[in-house]
């Protein structure tokens, strides 16, 4: 009867129950403590009103009773509040290891997804039901915020760094994406729908319409960047292997360790000078600039994508100089020097304070 107006949304997600019920409990509370207070704010002020002009107050304090029951009965309604928001927080803060990712770019005024099958589609999203999919996004300019109300999932999506949601779908259906943070003129016209459905309609859909996966997409641009001159698949190369290395905690300068995660991978790409894996130099230029988000989701897909390989033992670890960016400008690095951008020379010069053997490593087989 509400259909057309529904004064809450569906409930479709696998958290989406455990919110509502935190909600309502607090609105529950809220609300009962509102009425309490105004009913007793009429109740006293009549029944303690002025009889007559010269009456004053007798000065008697409650019993103290009283005051332990206000104190502490709030004292555990809230901690209870604080303790189960937590729990909430956790859940909704988790992705299970096996959530399918999904890449999501927002720009102003549209909601881009990219699925790992290559897969990519603009202010429309379809998910399996029953599945956890995590959401990795990041803007291409302003803040944005990803808002499904039937899923209870709200994040906001930033400029600069990766943010993280995730959801399970558990009704099949069309669902509304809302932009639902200010973010320019057609704000209110960011908007889109989310396609839940049967996992063997997803596997049909997904079947159709697929370019390069991300992973493929970032390998061809690793190479066209020319990443793979210094980062060879074997660690001979003047900046770490890749291989393996997304989930690691690696050592880097200064003593602490870092977890190679989305963030920092696109840290690494945009501003290498950050943080500088152990052992290496810091000569790596920025790519601000030359990639955008797009661009850079594909990139950590392939570097994702590494680490589910085993490392295979090259003979010719480092490609040759003829694949350099075209047009890189000549950068300085963090120590001064300035980078060979001539062709030609970027061949393999192990580093003095390298770890790794000078030596390229050879097949045996
Ligand atoms: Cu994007 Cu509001």
């Amino acid at each position: 009867m509400f259909n057309d107006f529904p004064l809450f949304p569906d409930a479709a997600s696998s958290i989406a129950n455990d919110i509502d019920a935190f909600y309502f409990f607090m609105v529950g509370v809220c609300g009962l403590l509102a009425l309490v207070v105004v009913c007793l704010i009429f109740f006293f002020a009549l029944k303690y009103r002025r009889r007559h002009p010269d009456e004053i107050p007798s000065g008697e304090e409650p019993p103290q009773w009283v005051e332990v029951v206000w104190i502490v009965v709030p004292f555990f309604i809230l901690m209870g509040m604080f303790f189960w928001g937590a729990w909430l927080y956790f859940q909704v803060s988790r992705p299970p290891d096996d959530a399918l990712d999904i890449y999501v770019t927002a720009k102003q005024w549209m909601w881009k997804f990219q699925h790992v099958g290559g897969q990519s589609e603009i202010n429309a999203l379809h998910v399996p039901v029953g599945r956890p999919v995590r959401l990795i996004m990041a803007s291409e300019d302003v803040i944005h915020s990803f808002f499904v109300p039937a899923f209870r999932v709200h994040t906001d999506v930033l400029p600069n760094r990766y943010s993280f949601n995730w959801f399970e779908a558990t009704k099949v259906g069309k669902h509304h994406l809302f932009c639902s943070e200010y973010c320019g003129t057609e704000h209110s016209g960011m908007i889109g729908s989310v396609f839940v459905m049967e996992p063997a309609d997803y596997e049909v859909w997904l079947s159709g319409g697929a370019q390069g996966s991300p992973a493929d997409e970032g390998k061809k641009l690793f190479e066209k960047l020319a990443c793979d001159s210094c980062h060879a698949t074997s660690s001979t190369g003047r900046g770490p292997s890749l291989v393996g290395l997304f989930g690691q905690i690696r050592p880097i300068q200064g003593g602490s360790a870092v977890k190679a995660d989305e963030n920092y991978l696109r840290e690494s790409i945009l501003n290498p000078q950050a943080k500088i894996a152990d052992g290496y130099q810091p000569i790596m230029p920025t790519f601000r600039g030359q990639v955008n988000e797009e661009q850079l989701m594909r990139l950590i897909a392939y570097i994702k994508s590494l680490g589910a390989r085993t490392q295979q033992g090259s003979t010719q670890p480092v490609s040759s100089g003829g694949n350099q960016i075209p047009g890189s400008p000549a950068t300085t690095t963090g120590n001064g020097r300035e980078l060979p951008t001539q062709s030609g020379s970027n061949v393999t010069q192990p580093s003095p304070t390298s770890t790794n053997s000078p030596i390229p490593a050879q097949d045996t087989p």
